[in-house]
């Protein structure tokens, strides 16, 4: 969707706007059934808010996988090659792979992937301190696209890293496509290890995205005040409230924003109705059985080679091999 530039806040005309981002949300607001992307949860606030919900005691996924990666890290590291080159798929905090570094003693190089380049020039610093020996090549791109590895890595083996379940994100068909761009750019033969959270029961699931201390709720809620503070938007946020629910039919949490009454919303000049109740779906988080899971990266072009689990079969880590390296 075009948008006019007399419709546009004077502050919002020069500078600040991100277009792609203005254009998103108009377009998903004037679909009929109102959405927004996930991706746009993360904002300063939407990232601090995320990791409170990492600590909350429903929210099982990242302590969970951070367990089996302490447990299980000496086994996932002696699966890698020697001499590998090991590529995290938007390396967000670089918690995770830290877990694992102390397993990988004899690594080419971390290549951690972000859009973000202030921030992995950052983390990139630290993770040098830490970790003196190790050298850290960042790619500043957006994984969802193809992107090259620095040139010097070209003959190491290589080895991806995607944890914290993020492949949930995607909608099935789009996660194999992920899983096939990530197998052509590290190449046949590669390894992959990824954390898949686990299909459970209802409840335990609908708890962890609609906790007591009502966390996932302001978080969700940010996204409204996000656009407010960045697209010159009038969300009322009093005036929605947070949804979220296991649907056991499609195997995927969602996440809405229930809009409290009928009611007039005007982003960057554009009026937009909610009826009473109407919603605006903000997240998918898809949960995979085992099998569920190998069969979705084996139609990607991914073998499975090993699976670890916690004791309650709550997450997944798996490690997953390039078979065959399919053309776009
Ligand atoms: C970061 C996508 C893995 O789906 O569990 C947490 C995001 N949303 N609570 C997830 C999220 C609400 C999270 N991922």
């Amino acid at each position: 969707m075009n948008v006019p530039l007399p419709h546009l806040a004077p502050a919002l005309r020069d500078g600040g706007l991100d277009r792609t981002f203005l254009q998103d949300v108009l377009g998903g607001l004037s679909a009929p059934k109102k959405h927004l992307s996930a991706k746009y949860f993360y904002d300063r606030r939407g990232s601090e808010l995320f990791e409170a919900i990492t600590r909350l005691p429903e929210y099982y996924p990242t302590r969970t996988e951070l367990a089996i990666l302490d447990r299980d890290g000496p086994e996932i590291g002696a699966g890698l090659p020697p001499g590998a080159a090991l590529v995290e798929f938007g390396s967000g905090s670089t918690a995770k792979v830290r877990r694992l570094l102390p397993h990988l003693t004899d690594l080419a190089a971390y290549v951690p992937v972000d859009v973000s380049e202030e921030f992995l020039r950052s983390e990139a610093e630290e993770l040098g301190r830490d970790f003196p020996r190790l050298r850290v090549e960042p790619v500043a791109a957006d994984f969802t696209k193809p992107f090259a590895l620095p040139d010097d890595l070209a003959d190491a083996p290589k080895a991806g890293f995607f944890p914290g379940s993020t492949i949930g994100n995607f909608e099935p068909e789009m996660a194999a496509g992920l899983l096939a761009s990530f197998a052509r750019t590290l190449g046949a033969g590669a390894t992959l290890i990824v954390g898949i959270d686990l299909v459970k029961d209802k409840a335990v699931l609908d708890a962890a995205y609609d906790d007591s201390a009502g966390v996932t709720a302001a978080f969700n809620l940010n996204l409204l005040a996000r656009i407010n503070r960045e697209l010159g938007a009038d969300f009322d946020l009093d005036a929605f409230s947070h949804q979220a629910f296991f649907d056991e039919n499609l195997g995927r949490i969602e996440m809405h924003l229930v809009s409290r009454r009928s009611q007039l919303v005007t982003v960057a000049g554009v009026p937009f109705h909610f009826a009473s109740g109407e919603t605006i779906h903000t997240e998918n988080s898809y949960k995979y059985t085992v099998p569920g899971f190998r069969a979705l990266a084996r139609g990607a072009g991914w073998e499975h080679a090993r699976v670890w689990t916690d004791p309650d079969g709550l997450f997944s880590v798996h490690a997953l091999t390039a078979s065959t390296i399919r053309r776009q």
